[in-house]
């Protein structure tokens, strides 16, 4: 049974040697400038010897303007190239494949971290953070598309094997993507479709400037768990078009920092039952979609890894807490553990660097 997760999978030109991802996380541990660490090469050197089959790096922002949290890395000048060759080099080396993350804040960065002004679709305060943004002129949108374009060069040249769009949490793509926050009547806002219009825009034209078949994938939001927000009767329409649009795999998830408590890392997922808390979105998208479905949220054990995939609600399991707990725990699962540690308290957000407080040091 178990065989089923150590099987490969194709998502574009790359091959996975197995169904397990680590999610994006962001692990509060760059310099100032966003350059990367020693501390982050033996984290990814950890995580890329524990067997994960990809691993997404943590939130890059594509701008200064889109930093969101301090530590944070950044890929917005060639001088941020070296550090992250360095880990891409250790992740290869180490037998693993790694995608970049790309994001812009928006309005989720927080003026004294961004260096001033959060930007945003429309100016719809965050009701949480008290930000209040300044709305995009239509030439700031067409300045964001092109620093995705250039983030995802960047990319190329730094020796990841893929980008990931960041279009969930209520950063800036999910923002523009939810009647929420986005509620311009112009080209970029009004109808779904004009919404969803700049994901587009920065696929294209990524699939013009990058070297060819460089892989694309996407972090949707489904449902942003906010009144007024996206729900699954827009996402899913979004799917089956970025699908069609040649994106590579979609990794489902949901919420907004906004929104109460944290839908995105939802707490105390103790039992089976609480296990892949977007798993009912998923069933709805996989069937209409040809790419790769990538499932996040709260998947621990392997009777729900496996269930997932053999029932065709997902194509490859990803994970983000447990591998702070345990950055081995593909290893031990193939060994024959039968779930994660991690308990889900989200303690492990740690503004001075990502830690499991129930893991010795
Ligand atoms: C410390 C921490 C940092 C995170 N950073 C990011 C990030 O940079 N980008 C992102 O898309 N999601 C981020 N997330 C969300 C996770 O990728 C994931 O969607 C969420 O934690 C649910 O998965 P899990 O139950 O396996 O932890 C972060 C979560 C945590 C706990």
């Amino acid at each position: 049974m178990k065989d089923i997760l150590f099987s490969p999978i194709q998502i574009g030109t790359l091959e996975i040697p197995n169904r397990f991802v680590r999610s994006a996380t962001n692990d509060y541990m760059a310099d100032n400038d966003g350059c990367i660490t020693r501390r982050q090469i033996e984290l990814y050197r950890h995580l890329a010897e524990g067997g994960i089959g990809l691993i997404i790096s943590g939130f890059l922002y594509v701008h200064p303007t889109g930093k969101a949290s301090p530590g944070q890395t950044g890929i917005y000048s060639d001088d941020h190239i070296p550090g992250l060759r360095s880990l891409t080099d250790t992740v290869h080396k180490a037998g693993s494949i790694i995608a970049a993350q790309i994001v812009h804040g928006g309005r989720q960065a927080r003026p004294r971290i961004c260096g001033g002004e959060a930007i945003a679709p429309s100016a719809v305060e965050d009701t949480r953070t008290k930000v209040q943004p300044r709305e995009m002129s239509r030439g700031e949108v067409e300045s964001v598309i092109q620093w995705f374009v250039d983030a995802s060069v960047r990319a190329q040249k730094a020796g990841f094997d893929a980008v990931q769009l960041h279009a969930a949490h209520g950063y800036l793509l999910s923002q523009f993507i939810s009647p929420h926050t986005n509620r311009r009547d112009d080209d970029w806002g009004g109808t779904a479709e004009k919404r969803s219009r700049i994901i587009f825009e920065i696929l294209r034209k990524i699939r013009e400037a990058a070297v060819q078949d460089f892989p694309v994938f996407i972090k949707l939001n489904v449902k942003d768990f906010l009144p007024g927000g996206l729900d699954i009767h827009e996402s899913l329409p979004l799917a089956v078009s970025l699908d069609k649009a040649g994106i590579d795999a979609i990794e489902i998830s949901g919420g907004m920092v906004e929104a109460e408590g944290t839908p995105m890392a939802q707490t105390d997922i103790l039992s089976p039952e609480r296990e892949a808390y977007f798993r009912m979105f998923a069933e709805q998208i996989k069937p209409v979609i040809r790419c790769p479905l990538i499932l996040v949220g709260g998947i621990r054990s392997v009777k729900v890894m496996e269930q997932l995939i053999q029932e065709g609600t997902a194509d490859i399991v990803s994970m983000c807490r447990p591998f702070i707990r345990e950055p081995d725990l593909v290893l031990q699962l193939q060994k024959g553990k039968d779930k994660g540690d991690c308990i889900s308290c989200n303690k492990c957000f740690n503004p001075r660097g990502i830690r499991c407080p129930h893991v010795e040091k």
